[in-house]
């Protein structure tokens, strides 16, 4: 029986309550300490937790006896009964804690978009090296049953060329969900261009590579300041093939969440929605695989699985922030080709294609 990894939380909002309660369901995690602004959340009181996915009953209040609760997160980077830093404080405060704890030695889970801008993701990303301390970011669709699935059986070249692929991700909206609000102010947390289709630009990236270029349009302001609340982009690989994602807050809060994707290849179309997961190939037979463990049903449970099961074992988690910060630099270019009403292109030498 390994010895559990002790975990600190920062954050226990909607993602720190629920990878809270994926950790005191693992074997291998203990949660000895939160840290938490909000003097509610330190009592264990989550009745104000909101979500637009997946929400746990925070009616009830956790009960936080046996841990160390603090107010400010560097205290918690500091205890020497926690080995793993966990960040689920809003965006803009990713950069402050995630270099504080990797300065400290410490392993870190960072909540996706892991930082609020490509320039402060790399500097965490080149922290994370330099010191050589494992360091994972949230993106939890690489780790999401279905998504995974799809990258692996594409990825394996059985599937043939991608033909045109259509990303989809509308949330209802997320006004008045978050502490202080802070979703809906573009400064703290990119607006849905970053924090939510972030998800799909990265899946995209994982599957096709760096794009040559992006041509997006977007609505600004629909329910947050003047972020970008709505955003449809394509994704050029020099090539024939069609690549698109859409991604949402904007509808009122009664229109249900929606994941979806459609992946036509050569020889077989991978389709996930809301009735389900399917492979349907060009000779006409049709897959329905199920690719959740009925004990990690989301992404979030895998993730955290993984993260887990490589510390024990004294193992980096397999994920190269490089890549993530390539993700956030297309968003990035995104935002660009939104303000300017123009296609950006990317660099050149780290567009690939599969
Ligand atoms: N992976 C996913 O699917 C997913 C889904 C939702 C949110 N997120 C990400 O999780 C992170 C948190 O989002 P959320 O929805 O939980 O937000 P939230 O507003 O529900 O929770 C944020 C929590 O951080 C606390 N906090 C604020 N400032 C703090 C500070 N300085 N020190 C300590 N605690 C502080 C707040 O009191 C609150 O409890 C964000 O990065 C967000 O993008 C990821």
């Amino acid at each position: 029986m390994k010895t559990p990894v002790r975990v600190g939380l920062i954050g226990l909002g909607f993602m720190g309550t629920t990878h809270y309660r994926i950790y005191q369901a693992h074997p291998l995690a203990r949660v000895t300490a939160i840290a938490d602004v909000d003097p509610a959340k330190r009592r264990g009181d989550v009745s104000a937790v909101k979500a637009n996915i997946g929400e746990g009953d925070n009616t009830q209040p956790l009960d936080l006896s046996g841990l160390k609760v603090y107010e400010d997160g560097l205290d918690l980077i500091r205890d020497p009964d926690v080995d793993l830093v966990d960040i689920c404080v809003p965006v803009y405060l990713h950069h402050a804690f995630a270099m504080a704890a990797l300065a400290a030695g410490k392993p870190v889970l960072c909540e996706k978009p892991l930082a609020r801008t490509a320039q402060e993701a790399q500097d965490i990303a080149v922290a994370a090296q330099q010191a050589r301390v494992p360091c994972m970011a949230g993106m939890c669709v690489r780790y999401w049953p279905e998504y995974a699935h799809a990258l692996e059986r594409v990825l394996s070249g059985e599937a043939g060329r991608v033909r045109s692929a259509a990303f989809k991700r509308i949330s209802p909206s997320v006004d008045g969900n978050s502490w202080r609000n802070w979703f809906m102010q573009e400064a703290l947390s990119g607006g849905a261009l970053l924090d939510l289709h972030l998800h799909d630009v990265d899946f995209i990236r994982q599957l096709l590579g760096m794009p040559r270029s992006v041509t997006a349009f977007g609505v600004r302001g629909i329910r947050s300041d003047h972020a970008i609340d709505h955003v449809m982009t394509r994704y050029d690989y020099g090539d024939d093939s069609l690549v698109t994602a859409e991604g949402s807050w904007a509808p009122p809060k009664t229109v249900p969440f929606e994941m979806s994707f459609l992946i036509i290849c050569e020889r077989m179309t991978l389709r996930f929605a809301s009735d389900g997961y399917r492979i349907l190939h060009e000779d006409g037979r049709v897959e329905t695989p199920s690719p959740a463990a009925p004990d990690m049903p989301t992404g979030w449970h895998v993730e955290i699985d993984h993260l887990l099961n490589a510390l024990s074992n004294g193992r980096a988690p397999r994920m190269s922030l490089d890549e993530v910060v390539e993700a956030i630099q297309i968003v990035e270019a995104e935002a660009e080709s939104i303000e300017t009403q123009q296609t950006v292109h990317l660099s050149s030498e780290k567009e690939h294609h599969v």
